[in-house]
């Protein structure tokens, strides 16, 4: 055991809510990474963070302290910059699917680490994986060959990738610590941080279909994350974007990757256009490619209208193995309508996120095999009036689960009846 690090004196600190040193933060994990802490005592430790909080000092000092854990993404000199975009996850998020091959069009390289479903909301690489040969679990050379060669890459963390926060989110995760912004930005920024990156936009997510319900908290949280990137000298910007119903029409995996190249070929849903470009303008010119906002959002519309993005994604999809053009299967489709004539005053997204588990397409497990060709397809938008009997949406299912997803999607929607 370091000298330094007394496990009790440690946890006893932030139970009666005093502030840590940065070197007695970098100790502490070290220590645990080493197995000098046990998980007992971590856990101790991350519930008296939760109820006491941390300081944006102690925040920066945890998130590099994880950080170092691990390895970081080294690159060339002069062939970045390197950028990334975080979202905080949401219902139909397939954002990053467009995004890093849309901004490996304009000048910037993108070596994107991504997760799998969390709770009810979608993960990048299981959407990726609906593509028949797709890897998502490249080594680090493997990465880096796919950035040099294509300007991009998806794919999941390795073990080498912030090892701390590995074994941190997993104890958080049963031991109901998950909802912290100090441990979530430490999480998230040590991870991102290991990419390598010069600039980071992050997408923080509120609403009925986000982690963070209210506004105001999604605000906190954007906040925490870009005051410690900066910290850590990234650029760091923070859009926050409505979740209160799904992004685009399509939720699922197989329906998510169409609807992603529906978009990448100019088209697809106006919401889901919209914010990638927002999200992609921000983090060009935090990078300093584009001298303003407005000069960056029209270069990468002009990358969709063009094609050019889509000729990257297909690029980026066969250095991983994947066949973009082979079908993908969907399964047979139904309709829900909806239950009354009225406008659409409420949509309760996380439900539909759920429903989507209960046919198959997201895990109830740990490593649990998904049906890629399940999902949903939302047919109205909030604030539409509806007439009685209308199907409000399409839902893509075998029979496995059916009951219980059109139970809880019956459940999802609050029609307002005018009188
Ligand atoms: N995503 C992460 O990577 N970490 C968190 O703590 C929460 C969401």
């Amino acid at each position: 055991m370091s000298p330094s690090v007394d496990p009790l004196r440690m946890i006893a600190a932030k139970r009666d809510g005093r502030e840590h040193q940065p070197d007695q933060i970098a100790a502490w994990i070290d220590a645990y990474v080493r197995g000098e802490v046990g998980d007992e005592q971590m856990a101790a430790w991350a519930m008296a963070v939760y109820l006491n909080g941390m300081s944006t000092a102690e925040t920066a000092a945890l998130t590099q302290a994880m950080w170092r854990s691990g390895t970081t993404l080294t690159w060339e000199a002069g062939t970045g910059p390197y950028v990334d975009k975080h979202s905080t996850g949401g219902i139909g998020d397939k954002v990053s699917l467009i995004l890093a091959p849309l901004l490996a069009c304009c000048d910037v390289r993108v070596p994107m680490l991504s997760g799998r479903g969390l709770g009810p909301t979608g993960g990048t690489l299981d959407k990726l994986e609906s593509i028949p040969g797709f890897r998502t679990d490249l080594s680090l050379e493997e990465i880096r060959h796919v950035v040099e060669s294509c300007g991009c890459v998806i794919t999941g963390t390795t073990p080498e990738i912030a090892p701390a926060d590995r074994r941190l989110y997993a104890l958080r995760d049963v031991t109901a610590t998950v909802a912290s912004i100090p441990l979530i930005t430490a999480s998230i920024m040590s991870k991102k941080l290991s990419e390598g990156l010069d600039a980071l936009v992050l997408d923080v997510k509120y609403g009925s279909g986000a982690f963070m319900k209210s506004r105001d908290d999604a605000k906190r949280l954007a906040d925490s994350l870009v005051v410690t990137g900066q910290k850590v000298g990234v650029a760091c910007r923070a859009v926050l974007s409505d979740m209160n119903q799904p992004l685009g029409r399509m939720v699922g995996n197989a329906n998510e990757v169409d609807e992603s190249v529906a978009v990448l070929e100019g088209g697809g849903p106006p919401d889901v256009r919209a914010l990638t470009l927002e999200l992609g303008a921000e983090v060009l010119h935090a990078a300093g490619v584009e001298p303003n906002i407005g000069a960056a959002h029209t270069r990468l519309a002009r990358m969709l209208d063009s094609g050019r993005a889509r000729e990257k994604f297909s690029q980026m999809v066969a250095a991983q193995g994947g066949n973009l053009d082979h079908p993908r299967a969907l399964a047979p489709a139904r309709e829900l309508p909806v239950p009354r004539a009225g406008i659409v005053e409420q949509i309760d997204a996380e439900k539909l996120g759920y429903a989507v588990i209960a046919l198959g397409g997201g895990r109830r497990r740990l490593g649990q095999a998904i049906d890629h060709s399940v999902g949903l397809e939302y047919l109205i938008r909030i604030g539409d009036r509806v007439s009685q009997g209308q199907p409000w949406l399409r839902v893509f299912a075998h029979n496995g689960g059916v009951e219980e997803a059109i139970d809880l999607l019956n459940s999802a929607i609050r029609i307002h009846e005018e009188s």
